[in-house]
């Protein structure tokens, strides 16, 4: 297998060179190591720069295009470490040992088959659901173990709430309320409660946290396999977590360098900051819900078309474009109308997105024997000339993740209708981390938001309103 993948691995590093080497000029970004709160920041609207919490779980450079996940950086990973072992790093912050491998890689073969889950979502009309919104529901299913979180002793004490009323803070007409408005419960209880039954799950542990990073890849394949009206396959306990996840999607054995590519797409989309999905799926945790209902929030906000599925669009928009020499038309209309071109710009990054630097050449690499992947890819890459050469040192403009990955996947046999579930499998494994780590110092969110509506107005009863807009005419 070590030979087959020689190459994929000669891709990464070469692009972390010429990152490396086109970003060197760069200013490095300021490193703080400890923050006092409360913190002076400047937030815009959707809470855009907003800083909710402090993390040591992954960190976006968006001036140099750099991303790290818990000081390692996101090249090194794609080129040497496995979706598994990034899970590992995510979930506990430091790399395993050979042993905590082993025994994380035996959790998380046990945590794959889920017949008792899967019996149940075949209940639903999967064929005719949208694919994320069956991976939404099967999470729900997941949680058909009683939490220890249901049972009545794991519930905090309301009566030692501190603050849970909202006419308790002064706020919204002015918009600096009192800074410590807190919606904590004092003194709430952590840890197991004694009179729980011993095989109910911890459902914010590390525990939940893999069965949720194994079980949506089970999920999202069997989903895929019945919408082309094929059973579902059983996992493969030989096989790691990205062949199995290729393997019983499509119903063969990957080869090495798909397996191998599968691998350093996951690890490229396991986390990302704060973006939506992982914010709601800690918004959701920080009301001491449970886990399953967190990952289910995060499933939910990445279904949105300005979240995850941009990937899906590009590969529509490359297929309308049909060919390199429609580029310079296209792009020229697309300009007159204003129209912005799917993946391509970030929120953060202002430069050339460090995944779309290894997808893209991986996109290379595999159009060699796949002529559709070329065509599309000549298309792309004509479209990402123009778009840089007009909007890159203006605008900031850039490729980002989306822009390749969709030619890369389809190319390994996943339809498009997947791409988003496919999304989901490999940001299970930030979201658990983030919430995981969040539930140590929890507090509930709860932002604010300004009133700028009316004040004093009078209750008339209907009648009246009648009479009136009678009379106006
Ligand atoms: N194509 C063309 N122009 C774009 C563009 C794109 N993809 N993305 C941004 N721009 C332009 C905007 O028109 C705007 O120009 P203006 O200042 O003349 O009005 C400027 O760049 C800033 O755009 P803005 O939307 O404020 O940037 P943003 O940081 O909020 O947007 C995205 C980030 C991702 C929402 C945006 O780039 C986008 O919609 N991209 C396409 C969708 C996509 O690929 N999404 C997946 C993201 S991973």
């Amino acid at each position: 297998m070590q030979k087959n993948t020689d190459k994929i691995t000669e891709i990464v590093l070469k692009a972390a060179r010429k990152a490396r080497h086109e970003t060197r000029n760069t200013p490095e970004a300021k490193k703080i190591s400890r923050i006092t709160w409360p913190l002076d920041c400047t937030v815009g609207p959707g809470l855009e720069g907003a800083i909710a919490c402090e993390t040591k779980i992954g960190f976006v450079n968006g001036s140099r295009g750099e991303l790290t996940y818990c000081g390692y950086d996101i090249f090194d990973l794609c080129a040497y470490s496995t979706f598994e072992e990034v899970s590992y790093l995510l979930l506990y912050g430091r790399m395993p040992t050979g042993k905590q491998f082993a025994s994380f890689k035996a959790k998380l073969i046990e945590a794959r088959p889920l017949p008792h889950t899967l019996r149940m979502l075949m209940g639903f009309p999967v064929e005719r659901m949208h694919p994320m919104a069956c991976l939404r529901l099967g999470t729900n299913l997941m949680r058909q173990r009683l939490t220890w979180q249901d049972s009545d002793a794991a519930r905090p004490d309301s009566v030692g709430a501190i603050a849970a009323d909202e006419d308790s803070i002064p706020m919204e007409t002015q918009p600096k309320g009192e800074q410590k408005a807190i919606y904590e419960f004092k003194g709430k209880k952590s840890g197991r409660p004694a009179d729980v039954p011993p095989d109910t799950q911890d459902a914010a542990g590390l525990d939940a946290c893999i069965h949720l990073i194994s079980g949506l890849a089970t999920i999202s394949a069997a989903v895929a396999r019945v919408r082309e009206h094929r059973l579902p396959i059983e996992p493969d306990p030989e096989l790691g977590h990205a062949a199995n996840f290729l393997y019983m999607m499509t119903g063969k054995r990957p080869t090495a360098e798909q397996e191998r590519i599968m691998d350093i797409a996951l690890i490229l989309h396991a986390d990302h900051g704060m973006n939506a999905s992982t914010f709601a799926s800690m918004v959701v945790a920080s009301t001491l819900s449970d886990i399953y209902f967190s990952i289910g929030s995060g499933i939910a906000a990445l279904s949105g078309p300005l979240h995850g599925g941009a990937n899906e669009a590009v590969l529509n928009m490359l297929e309308k474009i049909g060919h390199p020499d429609n580029v310079d038309v296209w792009y020229q209309k697309a300009i007159r109308r204003k129209k912005k071109i799917v993946g391509m710009g970030h929120r953060v990054y202002k430069t050339y997105d460090p995944r779309a630097r290894i997808l893209g050449p991986l996109a290379r690499h595999v159009a060699i024997h796949d002529k559709d992947a070329a065509l599309l890819l000549r298309t792309a890459r004509k479209l990402e000339k123009l778009v840089v050469a007009s909007l890159g040192k203006e605008k900031g403009i850039f490729p980002n993740v989306d822009f390749y990955s969709g030619i890369v996947y389809k190319s390994m046999g996943i339809h498009r209708n997947m791409f988003t579930p496919v999304f989901a499998v490999s940001r299970v494994a930030g979201w658990t981390a983030r919430v995981h780590e969040y539930l140590k110092k929890n507090r509930i969110f709860r932002p604010r938001a300004l009133y700028t509506g009316a004040f004093g107005r009078e209750y008339e009863s209907i009648a009246d309103r009648d009479n009136q807009t009678r009379s106006r005419g």
